[in-house]
């Protein structure tokens, strides 16, 4: 007889217990159970009450399911959070330089990051020139709209250029599942991409609140950007990871007017940097300034640049399998030079060795 893994059928519980949380758990599988034929065996106190109800009275299997029934007006039901869920996720930096940093970064550090800040990658195809114009359109309205509020223009910014990551990591993970097959190793980079561009914007909502009219412009453009990146990246993977490349670029530019400004003295330096950005970039506490946080926001869209532009291009060369090259690059970078030419950090090369040996 064919028994398939999860059964489900309509739970209809005594009336007593109808207005909780439900659910009924056995390992492998998930029931529902008609319960006008199931058998209340036991109850605890009347926060939580746990119920046997033997299966032999439905029409499932031989065995019995536990049920856990949760008074939701209780406080013992937030208690109860499931252990794969009881640890405070801390969001990962996006640069080697920042992550491996022994010390706590100064100004100097961040200002030693080599982040190629006049890069621009000439659009050659018409795709890309396409993708080009896009990007420098849309810039017009930003910069009409939020003129010199660059803290207002950088939670607005950020909000946009979060979404890029995002989509691309959903449709990458739906084409993996249809096609049964590894995606190349990009999701987690995208999805990393994604959540450093939120923490950018956590990071200037610690400066400035949006007033009402940024607020409502949010909503709407990220209703619309979210589903037109997304038709994009169906439509086409390589324009739109070359869209979200210059869209880094214009950002890169942006915050780089921004560091003018304070240097100028047009904007103050202000002193009080929230923790957030903090522990985030592992800034040093005592010197940390505005400037350090827009320095190393800048360093983290040069690197967003670098790596959608480079997303593009593998799918215009077919070589999506980001892996394989990684393999071989770490593989071959056997010298200090190598690996600096290839541009390992030490400690990841080093741990890469070690896995060789
Ligand atoms: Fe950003
Ligand atoms: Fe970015």
């Amino acid at each position: 007889m064919f028994r398939p893994a999860i059964r489900t059928s309509i739970l209809i519980l005594k009336r007593d217990l109808t207005s909780s949380l439900q659910y009924i758990q056995k390992p492998n599988s998930l029931i529902f159970i008609k319960s006008t034929s199931a058998r209340l065996i036991s109850t605890t106190d009347s926060s939580k009450s746990t119920v046997t109800i033997n299966r032999n009275t439905t029409n499932t299997a031989n065995s019995s399911a536990t049920f856990i029934q949760h008074n939701l007006n209780n406080e013992e039901l937030l208690r109860d959070i499931p252990s794969p869920l009881l640890r405070i996720p801390h969001p990962k930096p996006i640069r080697n330089e920042i992550i491996d940093a022994k010390t706590p970064l100064t100004t100097k550090d961040l200002e030693s990051i080599d982040i190629k800040i006049n890069l621009h990658r000439v659009p050659v195809t018409i795709p890309d020139k396409i993708a080009f114009n896009i990007v420098k359109m849309l810039r017009i309205p930003t910069d009409l709209f939020f003129k010199k509020k660059y803290i207002h223009r950088s939670v607005m910014l950020e909000t946009v250029a979060a979404v890029p990551g995002m989509v691309a990591a959903t449709v990458r993970h739906l084409r993996s599942l249809r096609k049964m097959q590894h995606d190349g190793g990009w999701i987690e980079h995208l999805l990393h991409e994604a959540e450093n561009e939120r923490m950018h914007l956590l990071t200037w909502m610690r400066f400035s609140q949006p007033n009402i009219w940024e607020r409502a412009l949010v909503v709407v453009v990220q209703g619309i950007w979210y589903n037109v990146f997304f038709a994009l990246y169906l439509i086409s993977p390589r324009v739109a990871h070359r869209i979200a490349g210059y869209l880094e670029e214009e950002a890169i530019i942006s915050y780089t007017t921004f560091l003018n400004e304070i240097d100028n003295g047009n904007i103050s330096n202000i002193k009080e940097v929230p923790d957030i950005a903090i522990d985030y970039w592992n800034l040093d506490r005592e010197t940390a300034t505005l400037r350090d946080v827009v320095m190393a926001i800048r360093a983290d869209e040069a690197a967003h640049r670098d790596s959608n532009h480079h997303f593009s291009d593998r799918i215009i060369l077919k070589k999506e399998d980001l892996r394989e090259d990684i393999r071989r690059i770490f593989a071959e970078a056997k010298s200090h030079t190598a690996r600096k030419i290839a541009g390992l950090n030490e400690s990841a090369a080093d741990k890469w060795e070690r896995k060789l040996d």
